[in-house]
């Protein structure tokens, strides 16, 4: 009998020895003469464990991981005897992290074959498509609204009111763009998308297009995600041979086609009218608002454009019903969300759950401390413009409200874990750095203020005048904060203030603390 066994192509996973381990694989078991099916997914997310392999066994899928091109004899050994091995991990399912995720969006991420348009369909992909088709476009918005879904891509802005816009405002074309920039430090849950189940995202966005009536479709790729990028083409190309693009959608009256672009580096184009700028061909400088894209967006259109797990989110609503994915989460944060575990950490990872988890739970149960075993010191939550939270506040839970009542915020989800040695006078530093070097220069507090932020900060740290130098990086944090034409000068006060309110110490001559640990 043929041996099933499937190893991740996910960006991670191939960075860590995958294709050597399917290599490696391969030959095994052509030397021994055993017939073998290597099929390639996306990654589950554990990616301490990467590379992860399994198996179909008698009772069902068997992990391994992380297995090593040497492992494999061994493991191929114990695959084809269901014996023991170091390295097995038993059903995936019931590894601890994947047993207490909920995943509503990832559900089909490191299970299916991410080029197959007939595994995606197997596994319940364009369900949700087929629904929305006998539903039609007001009922679509009615389901998407209801659902409480709120943008992934970091303002958590309602995606049926969005939506709803774009449907409303009259045109003889619209577009639907998928924002793939993913630009936020420790965040990869949408090239994890993109790589695993490509198919979804293209579901969520032709549904979009049908609710607001788009005939044509972009996904924004970041160009350092070759990986994702290819994935997403040959998912076009195989939803387009299946009737699942083009024309006739599923046989129907609605037309839709789907383009990839990618990006050049920037990650001011991550904003989404600087995205839009770049898509027309232009240097990446943040828009005005008014007018919204919903409004006047792509090439003066009107135009939905979501992040990649908002789209991804959609198939699950359509097929499920709305209620089901708002009966999880906390307050105004409905549903699930795929927190990214990065940084320091032991566990690192996707961890899909609803909202309301604390950020204590996630980063001590969850991710189980740092990797370097020192104690947890600061904690950033959502991206370089995210506040760095201290213990005091793990108790925060993971809802957009809770986290702006801290001056904090979700943003795309990222999360950064720091230990004792981390100098937060340095990340303030950093923070201010990276404003400086990616600020696209439209406005002047953010294009001016960040550089003499910069300097102001080097001031700080070499001692001189600390007092005085604090006053003005906060007078200058308030001039960013309400001055500022986007949220790269606007929020770039976050991680800076929190960094001066909850770690004050590390301010001023090297603090002690740092001299002591080197
Ligand atoms: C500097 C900056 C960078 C951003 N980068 C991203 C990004 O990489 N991906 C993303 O989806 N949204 C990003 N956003 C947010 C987008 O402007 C926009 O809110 C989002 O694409 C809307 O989609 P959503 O409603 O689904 O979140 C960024 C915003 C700013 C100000
Ligand atoms: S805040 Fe910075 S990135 Fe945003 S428009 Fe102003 S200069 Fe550009």
């Amino acid at each position: 009998m043929t041996m099933r066994v499937f190893i991740p192509r996910d960006a991670g996973a191939v960075a860590v020895g995958a294709d050597e381990v399917a290599l490696a694989l391969e030959q095994a078991a052509a030397v021994r003469g055993m017939p073998l099916e290597i099929v390639r997914t996306g990654s589950r997310g554990l990616y301490w464990l990467e590379p992860m392999v399994e198996v179909v066994t008698s009772s069902g899928r068997i992990a391994f991981g992380p297995v090593s091109a040497t492992d494999v004899p061994s493991v191929l050994e114990a695959m084809a005897s269901e014996g023991p091995h170091a390295l097995r991990l038993g059903a995936p399912g019931k590894i601890f992290w994947l047993r207490r995720q909920t995943r509503l969006t990832f559900a089909r991420c490191g299970v299916v074959d991410p080029r197959s348009l007939g595994d995606y369909r197997i596994h319940g992909g364009y369900d949700g498509l087929e629904r929305a088709l006998s539903l039609g476009a007001d009922a679509i918005l009615a389901d998407v609204t209801a659902s409480g879904l709120r943008g992934r891509g970091g303002a958590g802005f309602p995606t049926g009111i969005k939506w709803k816009t774009v449907a409303l405002a009259p045109a003889d074309r619209k577009f639907i763009v998928c924002n793939a920039d993913e630009g936020d430090s420790g965040t990869f849950a949408d090239r994890m998308i993109m790589e695993g189940d490509p198919f979804v995202v293209i579901e969520g966005m032709t549904i979009a297009a049908i609710a607001v009536g788009a005939t044509k479709g972009y996904i924004y790729i970041r160009s350092e995600y070759p990986h994702a990028v290819a994935a997403m083409k040959a998912a076009i190309a195989a939803a387009k041979r299946g009737g699942y693009l083009g024309a006739r959608i599923g046989d129907s009256r609605h037309g839709f086609d789907l383009e990839v672009r990618v990006g050049a580096g920037a990650y001011v184009c991550g904003e989404e009218t600087s995205l839009l700028e770049s898509l027309e061909g232009r240097r990446g400088i943040v828009r005005a608002k008014p007018p919204l894209p919903a409004h006047k967006g792509l090439f003066g259109k009107p135009t939905v454009i979501n992040n990649v797990l908002s789209f991804a989110a959609i198939p699950f609503i359509l097929a499920g019903g709305a209620k089901a994915y708002a009966d999880f989460g906390m307050g105004r944060s409905r549903g699930t969300m795929p927190i990214q575990l990065a940084g320091n950490v032991r566990y690192g990872g996707l961890f899909e759950t609803a909202f309301g988890i604390t950020l204590g739970e996630l980063v001590d149960d969850i991710g189980g401390g740092t990797l370097t075993g020192r104690p947890i010191r600061a904690v950033q939550v959502g991206g370089p413009l995210g506040a760095y939270f201290p213990r005091a506040l793990f108790d925060t839970p993971f809802d957009y409200e809770a986290f702006a009542a801290r001056d904090g915020l979700i943003g795309h989800g990222g999360v950064v874990v720091f230990d004792d040695s981390v100098d937060m006078a340095k990340q303030a530093r950093f923070a201010m750095e990276f404003c400086a070097i990616e600020s696209c220069g439209k406005c002047t507090p953010c294009r001016i203020g960040s550089t003499r932020g910069v300097e102001t900060l080097d001031k700080i740290i070499r001692g001189e005048r600390v007092n005085d130098n604090t006053a003005v990086i906060e007078d200058l944090c308030n001039t960013m904060k309400f001055g500022s034409l986007c949220a790269l000068g606007g929020f770039t006060p976050y991680p800076v203030m929190s960094a001066l309110k909850h770690f004050r110490e590390d301010f001023g001559p090297r603090p002690a603390r740092l001299e002591a640990a080197e």
